[in-house]
């Protein structure tokens, strides 16, 4: 049995720097506005180290607050401050170039568009950088609203390649005046997609590791279907029934960009190991049948 890791899976880089600042600032009186990220052990192992997690800062005063990496509405932010609170400010820096972005050309006179999600909590950070003034676009049908005079577009970080391009084409054919185009869509995201699509190729069987809520490890299980009939989504290798894999050759895994690496390693040793198992198995067997 041979196991294989996709070349792209796991933390990216901005949900790595968020879950070592919250691991450095943890302690109690410390609170995370919202889980962290979308992964049961990052948010046990806060928790365990006194990390109270919060729905809203109501009532919330002289302690430290982590503000995750898709980051929070700006208003949200300076309630935090004026409640004496210190912010941990975990927003991704992918994120927060699109703020400086969406205010710096709202300032010169330019409409925002977002293409993306409405209710995400990082649309909404964004919007809030142009005094929540921006057009959300989340398909073609929203394009009946499209403001006139200059505009700027920029996209939630996660969104489709391929959604984007069709709706920046769709918006040039209507604007009348000037469109001014940033693609602020992350590659991690691309990045781990791509390898999951490649590996799915090549194995008998997928194992995506992430949380149940979410979405990109939703997104590589979906992947990973579209070339794999055996695609298992766990959060852990613990949840999982080895006996399924008896039958394959060859394993892939693959993880989603909140999955610690403590999890991916476990997973593929794991199952590394109930290979060699199973060939142990096999040999001793053998032997008696002699
Ligand atoms: Fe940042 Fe991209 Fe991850 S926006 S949080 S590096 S998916």
């Amino acid at each position: 049995m041979k196991v294989v890791l996709a070349k792209n899976a796991g933390f990216c880089g901005g949900v790595k720097r968020a879950v070592k600042l919250a691991n450095e600032n943890a302690g109690y009186g410390v609170c995370c506005l919202g889980d962290l990220v979308h992964n049961d052990f990052v948010v046990n192992e806060l928790k365990s180290k006194g990390v109270k997690v919060v729905e809203s800062i109501e009532g919330i005063k002289d302690s430290k607050v982590i503000i995750r990496s898709h980051g929070v509405h700006k208003s949200i932010r300076d309630k935090i401050k004026e409640n004496n609170n210190e912010i941990i400010d975990c927003v991704c820096k992918k994120v927060s170039i699109i703020y400086d972005i969406v205010a710096e050309n709202y300032k010169k006179g330019y409409n925002v568009i977002i293409i993306g999600n409405k209710d995400h909590p990082e649309v909404i950070g964004i919007n809030s950088y142009c005094n929540d003034s921006a057009l959300i676009v989340e398909d073609a049908k929203d394009l009946e609203n499209l403001p006139e005079g200059k505009l700027i577009v920029v996209s939630q970080t996660t969104n489709n390649e391929e959604n984007f391009k069709k709706l920046i084409n769709l918006i040039k054919d209507i604007s009348k005046d000037e469109v001014l185009v940033y693609n602020t869509i992350c590659s991690a995201t691309k990045n781990r997609q791509n390898s999951a699509l490649e590996l799915s190729k090549e194995v008998d069987v997928m194992i995506v590791l992430g949380g149940k809520k979410s979405s990109n490890t939703k997104k590589l299980f979906e992947v990973s279907k579209l070339n794999c009939k055996n695609v298992y989504l766990i959060e852990s290798i613990k949840d999982f029934d080895y006996n399924i894999l008896k039958k394959f050759n060859k394993i892939g895994i693959t993880a989603g960009a909140s999955t610690p690496d403590s999890v991916i390693k476990e997973a593929v040793s794991s199952m590394e190991n109930f290979g060699n198992n199973e060939m142990m198995e096999a040999i001793e067997s053998s032997f008696k049948r002699v």
